[in-house]
């Protein structure tokens, strides 16, 4: 959990705004309630790498250099992670890591780095398959452990095989050495209209990858609140996007100006509810289905069942669901609705979503 410049800032970053996020971090309590990686992405490091080939920060943008950066955020109890691509450049054409993992890793470890992205935006060796790039990412993972055992490793799949029996191998094979992996496409584009199609969408793309989710390895389903409010999005379709994730256990980057977030928004991403079921340790892997509606559901780490409702339809639709659908064997329930805070019961469950609509409660068996 934590913070990423990218949806933001894109290449515009600056060490003061970085600073300025890692404050607000802290002073929202958002810190607090778990977010504590502040993460810089593309755009940070200069056009050129030194005269000794080491990577280095861009000069007009954080003229105090990496390493002091990395001390302020360290300074705020808060860790520091950084970017980089695994071929020649990053996706924007900055230098990046080929040829160089063993320099990266040490410049990392030397910075105080806590958490590397790797991307994967080509600049790769004409004829690289799925399989050698990821010997690459295994690689440099090796070399980023071997300078800080302690490092987090982020890494970016080849996201335009999404679906293909190459991408579920990939993703198998991070599952070995990265913490998480991005198993879905960038959040683009950012508007309104495209709020839901794109949540339902990498929901769609990450549900048959549970199998290589667990502690310490984590399919990776891109940032939460992408530039919010900046992007149109609403505070439903923030909540929407909080639902999945949560039930999908994806690591929460926030990636939006933290001073320019509403009260309720900031009060979504501190919901104690969804980051429970969001860090329950297990991403959902039963899903069932009644009429438009899709029902997923895991173990509550407080108890019961979370389950998540879904209308993929696209029109207004009703499910219907008995108890034993999700395994309570008792005559009631109770349901526990995470944004609303109201608690109701039943004997069965109906449930009524307007199209890309979700609802997220915890279901316990009474008596
Ligand atoms: C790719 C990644 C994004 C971001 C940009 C930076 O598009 O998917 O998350 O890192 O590169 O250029």
């Amino acid at each position: 959990m934590g913070y990423n410049t990218w949806y933001q800032f894109r290449t515009s970053i600056t060490e003061s705004e970085v600073v300025r996020q890692a404050e607000l971090l802290v002073s929202s309590g958002l810190a607090a309630a778990g977010y504590r990686c502040v993460n810089l992405d593309d755009g940070w490091m200069a056009a050129e790498r030194t005269a000794h080939g080491e990577l280095a920060g861009d000069g007009a943008k954080f003229p105090r250099g990496i390493r002091w950066l990395a001390d302020q955020i360290h300074a705020l109890g808060l860790r520091f992670g950084i970017y980089t691509a695994i071929g020649t450049r990053t996706c924007q054409s900055l230098p990046a890591s080929w040829g160089h993992y063993d320099q990266d890793a040490r410049t990392f470890a030397s910075w105080g780095v806590d958490f590397v992205k790797v991307d994967d935006c080509g600049g790769l060796p004409a004829g690289t398959t799925v399989d050698t790039l990821t010997e690459h990412f295994r690689q440099f993972g090796a070399c980023l452990r071997q300078h800080n055992p302690d490092v987090l490793y982020s890494q970016e799949l080849p996201i335009h095989q999404i679906g293909k029996p190459s991408f579920r191998s990939a993703v198998r094979a991070s599952a070995e050495f990265a913490h998480m992996w991005r198993v879905a496409h960038d959040e683009y584009p950012l508007t309104r209209e495209n709020a839901s199609p794109m949540i339902l969408g990498h929901l769609a793309a990450d549900v048959e990858l549970h199998p290589f989710a667990g502690p310490g390895h984590w399919n990776d389903l891109d940032m939460v609140a992408p530039n919010f409010p900046a992007s149109g999005w609403t505070l439903a379709d923030l909540h929407n996007q909080l639902s999945v994730w949560a039930m999908e256990a994806s690591p929460l980057l926030i990636s939006a100006d933290i001073g320019a977030l509403p009260p309720a928004a900031l009060a979504a991403l501190k919901n104690s509810h969804m980051i429970a079921i969001d860090q329950s340790g297990e991403q959902c892997s039963t899903v069932i289905m009644n009429a438009d509606i899709e029902a997923l559901m895991k173990p509550h780490p407080e108890g019961g069942i979370a389950v998540l409702f879904v209308n993929l339809g696209t029109d207004t639709s009703t499910g219907r669901f008995a108890l034993s659908d999700f395994g309570i064997t008792s005559a009631r329930a109770s349901g526990y609705n995470v944004w609303t805070g109201e608690t109701t019961t039943f004997s069965e469950i109906t449930v009524t979503l307007e199209s890309g609509q979700t609802s997220l409660v915890q279901l316990k068996g009474i008596g």
